[in-house]
């Protein structure tokens, strides 16, 4: 079957390119939506792979509670486009950010902004911020389900953290949060699933042991691409965070938790130079396809993606504008042709892009700003 962007010509197109195909994003988010009402939970994604409010659109329509984002700029601009629920999954800290953070909230009343907390001094910090104002803000305690990122231990240590927090005049407590990140370094589907039962196992013992000292109705929210469909399955998670599923990229399919045809996202690159039978060069590098060897610094893929119908293709290494590919030396591939490229991570590329080229099923085309683009802070 012709690819996509082959219904128009090939002069149409000018290169490098972050096209999405909707049909197959559609298909991605209606999934994740089916799977969340079959098991109760309430879908919250994360926008920091999209970064665009018409996908959010297509999420909340799709039944999105509100979405996860790390940073105060990301907050800003969704709520600028009309966002009523937006959590900051990421410790605020330093007067200058909870002073950002009390301003979104002066400018946005309607809206609710929750985030976390994963010490007692972070914690008291947010609650006096938000006491001064005469305001409350709901906050879930961020608990380390592995990653060893940020978060407090699951058992006694996030009990302790939540009763604290429970004491603190300015804060609302939600529940119980974890980001199992760790899962994008499982050597097989297997683990990937045994961290995903972790990952919600940990929260959900916890909350048992609260409820037993007398803490009960706490929210608890799992998340990531490839253990979602384990830890949002688990019964008593009430929240899920997904973020990537929208698109998929090559890390995904070296885990199992996608297959290329699902991969929404795709750079669209020419063929720019052929210097020996063996080698092309094409005009995405790492300004475009990022650097990323797998997600959360793992370096599990050989190479800088998948080129569609080219498997024995290697995009071997990536300067700033030049991608360098081996290829077989009686390879039909020519200088000027167009190839599509599964990134290895999608949400990097995002980043890297002002806009996102969306083909429609019919072949047509919409632009889609990346309106948190750069959005660091
Ligand atoms: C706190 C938090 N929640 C959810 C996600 C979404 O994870 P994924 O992109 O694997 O779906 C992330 C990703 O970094 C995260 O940090």
């Amino acid at each position: 079957m012709a690819e996509l962007w082959q219904l128009l010509t090939e002069e149409d197109w000018d290169t490098p390119q972050v096209i999405v195909h909707r049909g197959k994003l559609l298909a991605n988010i209606e999934a994740m939506a089916a799977f969340a009402n079959r098991h109760g939970v309430r879908v919250r994604p994360h926008v920091k792979t999209h970064k665009t409010w018409e996908i959010f659109a297509l999420q909340q329509a799709a039944g999105a509670v509100g979405l996860t984002c790390a940073k105060l700029g990301e907050a800003d601009v969704f709520l600028q486009r009309g966002a009523t629920s937006v959590l900051v999954a990421y410790p605020l800290v330093g007067s200058r950010k909870l002073e950002r953070l009390f301003a979104l909230l002066a400018r946005f009343p309607e809206a609710e902004v929750q985030t976390i907390v994963d010490s007692p001094e972070q914690a008291a910090a947010l609650a006096q911020a938000a006491v001064s104002r005469g305001l409350e803000l709901p906050v879930w305690v961020k608990v380390d389900s592995g990653l060893r990122r940020v978060g407090v231990l699951p058992g006694a240590p996030a009990a302790k953290l939540v009763r604290v927090v429970q004491k603190l005049a300015g804060l609302r407590l939600l529940g119980l949060l974890t980001h199992a990140g760790h899962a994008y370094g499982a050597a097989s589907p297997e683990q990937v699933a045994e961290i995903g039962a972790q990952e919600a196992a940990c929260l959900v013992e916890t909350a048992a042991m609260l409820a037993d000292q007398g803490v009960a109705g706490l929210h608890i929210s799992v998340g990531s691409t490839p253990t979602v469909r384990v830890s949002g399955a688990v019964p008593d998670v009430t929240e899920i965070r997904p973020g990537n599923y929208v698109f998929y990229d090559a890390t995904q399919v070296q885990l199992g938790a996608a297959t290329p045809d699902q991969c929404a996202l795709r750079v669209l690159t020419r063929v720019v130079a052929r210097p020996e039978p063996g080698r092309i060069v094409i005009d995405a590098g790492a300004k475009t396809l990022a650097l990323d060897k797998g997600a959360h610094g793992s370096d599990a893929l050989a190479g800088h993606g998948l080129i569609v119908g080219h498997a024995d293709a290697v995009i071997e290494r990536l300067s700033e504008e030049h991608g360098v590919v081996q290829i077989a030396a009686d390879s039909p591939i020519r200088v000027g042709d167009l190839l599509e490229i599964i990134p290895n991570h999608a949400c990097p590329v995002v980043n890297l892009t002002d806009e996102l080229t969306v083909i429609g099923e019919d072949g047509t085309l919409e632009t889609w700003p990346v309106i948190a683009r750069g959005k660091v802070r």
